[in-house]
């Protein structure tokens, strides 16, 4: 080893010792007689001391160390002067006798601090001087705690590890698929795996009972905060299970996580039927950390001559405690934000419950005072609350009051990011109607099996089966999701069919699965966690980027090594590939 010590670990119990220390230069000070130099690594970082009059050409040496260069120093440990009580080695420096330098750096393109100067982009392109930053390495450090405990956790379980591979045909999980031509079969292509869902359902009938894996997947959709092209899935499956025992094995993993890595004990999961989430919430992933609950108003408020509610299929409001003192200002931003495209509302109402019981609405011309009480009733509303409402088709105005609960649950600091409420959303329905292609999807995805108690409505009323599908939620992410699986190769084929496939696009497709249906495939169900997100959420952060080493920008570029790019006209061809340049 290059050094004896670590930059982390030296304390006052070292007194004395002589040590070699490897690092980084973080910074340098020259106070004439002495000079500083801040020796950082994985660990932390040591103060190096040269003393001038001691030895004047080692302190002349340590002058000329710049930012970032790569430095070995050999030195006694001693008892500092000024301590910094901040840092584990801040009661020593190390009084240096020798100093190499092992490489030189450039000036960093930005501050290599906590906080750091770089803006987004630069620090993307040069991400392994980002990663030297602290923030960053405790990102790392605690993906891999999690990684490790999750293995932990599952090998207890009994689960076995087993690699899918990553060159295969479409899984269809509801993203497009990333392609990757095959130059041995030409004009034939592979497709990277949008998670390993088929392979896991024939290790459960191969007989490999409970299964999991910690497996990068790949989407191609449009990426967000809590999306990446190409994330890490905790999968599991398992054999002779329904879907109680899933919830109980996956429950008991997320608070083992929680208990291991922030040392919180969690109580049981409350469940929430999806229809609920969606009527209540106006999402499948609700923030339960606050109430705020949706109060649906048609019969309170239609037929009063105000046209707007009269003409919506849905008026549905929330009660935000104790904002009525909102002013003018403030609630014109909240319009502004109901109406962004990406809400999509067309304006909002609002009711002030003033102090002195009276009420002051944005519709008060059709409204009398007596009607508002009773908007106020019907929200169980106190002195000082603000009702906000919002109306017309009904899925629309429920994912926009859905947005605008989210927002005046920040603004009300209601969603605090060190408290977890985790909730099972379950019932999910089997199908989703989908108006472009105007068919069915698989709300899950196509090898998830309907409720047998619903199972009658299949032909009759496609949209109205449930399935055995369920999603972990906590504080409005979700983490995970998952189903008892279809085995029954019959069943399965019906599914295809619903779903619009031809009998041989199904078996071009999906054959291999519906062949090893027939080979005594056991009943089986499973789940995947999002790892990425899980890691975002304990480090309490809205993205997930934070939490991999080498991610993507919204555009799905790497920035640092330029990807994706072109390839040469040698491997095109090899592939026999011909690209079409579009001229407009
Ligand atoms: P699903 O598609 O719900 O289920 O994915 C499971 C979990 O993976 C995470 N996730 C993502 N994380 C980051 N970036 C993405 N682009 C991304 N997409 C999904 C989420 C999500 O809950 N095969 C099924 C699971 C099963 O049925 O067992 C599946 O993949 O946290």
């Amino acid at each position: 080893m290059l050094r004896t010590n670590t930059c982390g670990e030296l304390t006052i119990s070292n007194e004395t010792q002589e040590v070699t220390l490897c690092g980084w230069v973080q910074k340098s000070r020259d106070l004439g007689g002495m000079t500083f130099v801040d020796l950082r690594d994985r660990y932390g970082i040591t103060q190096l001391a040269f003393n001038l009059e001691v030895d004047k050409p080692l302190c002349e040496k340590a002058r000329t160390l710049g930012r970032e260069f790569v430095v070995k120093a050999t030195g006694f440990v001693k008892e500092r002067e000024s301590k910094n009580k901040n840092i584990p080695t801040g009661e020593i420096e190390i009084i240096v006798t020798a100093v190499e330098v092992l490489n030189e750096s450039k000036t960093p393109p930005f501050t290599i601090e906590d906080d750091t100067d770089g803006g987004e982009e630069l620090r993307m392109k040069y991400r392994y001087l980002d990663l030297r930053r602290n923030p960053l390495k405790k990102s790392l450090a605690l993906r891999h705690k999690l990684g490790f405990e999750v293995r932990k956790y599952m090998n207890d379980q009994e689960f076995f590890e087993i690699e899918t591979p990553y060159l295969i045909k479409s899984t269809p999980e509801g993203a497009r698929d990333f392609v990757v031509p095959s130059r041995m079969n030409q004009g034939e292509f592979y497709a990277l795996p949008q998670s390993p869902q088929t392979f896991k359902q024939l290790l459960m009938v191969a007989g490999y009972d409970r299964y999991f894996q910690l497996v990068k997947c790949f989407r191609d959709e449009d990426l967000r905060a809590d999306r990446q092209p190409e994330f890490t899935q905790i999968d599991c499956e398992m054999c002779f299970v329904e879907q109680e025992d899933i919830l109980n094995t996956f429950e008991g993993l997320m608070k083992y996580l929680f208990k291991s890595l922030k040392n919180i004990e969690l109580a049981d999961f409350p469940r929430m039927d999806y229809a609920i989430a969606i009527k209540e919430y106006g999402s499948d992933k609700p923030d339960i950390r606050f109430g705020m609950k949706f109060h649906e108003l048609n019969d309170l408020v239609q037929n009063k001559g105000f046209n707007v509610f009269d003409q919506a299929e849905l008026v549905v409001g929330i009660c935000a405690e104790g904002a009525a003192n909102y002013s003018r200002k403030q609630l014109d931003a909240l319009t502004d934000f109901v109406r962004k495209p990406q809400i999509g509302a067309n304006g909002l109402v609002y009711v002030k419950c003033n102090e002195d019981g009276t009420f002051k609405s944005s519709v008060d011309k059709f409204y009398s005072q007596e009607d508002l009480q009773e908007w106020s009733n019907e929200f169980g509303a106190k002195a000082g609350d603000l009702i906000l409402v919002l109306a017309g088709n009904t899925n629309k105005t429920r994912s926009a009051l859905n947005e605008l609960r989210l927002e005046m649950g920040t603004r009300l600091e209601l969603r605090n990011p060190n408290e977890f409420s985790p909730l099972w959303v379950v019932d999910f329905p089997l199908l989703e109607w989908d108006e472009n292609s105007e068919r069915f999807h698989a709300m899950h995805h196509p090898f998830t099996s309907p409720k047998n108690e619903d199972y009658h409505l299949i032909k009759t009323d496609p949209g109205k089966v449930r399935a055995n599908a369920y999603d972990m939620v906590v504080n409005g992410v979700e983490l995970g999701g998952g189903s008892i699986r279809i085995h029954d190769k019959e069943l399965q084929e019906k599914m295809f069919d619903l779903l619009g496939f031809t009998e041989e696009e199904a078996n071009s497709q999906f054959g291999f699965l519906m062949n090893a249906f027939e080979y005594g495939a056991p009943p089986h169900g499973g789940i995947a966690f999002g790892l990425d997100r899980i890691a975002a959420l304990f480090g309490g952060s809205d993205s997930i980027r934070d939490y991999i080493a080498f991610p993507k920008n919204n555009s799905g570029r790497d920035m640092m090594i330029d990807s994706p790019s072109p390839i040469s006209s040698e491997q095109l061809d090899e592939l026999q590939i011909e690209l079409q340049t579009k001229h407009v």
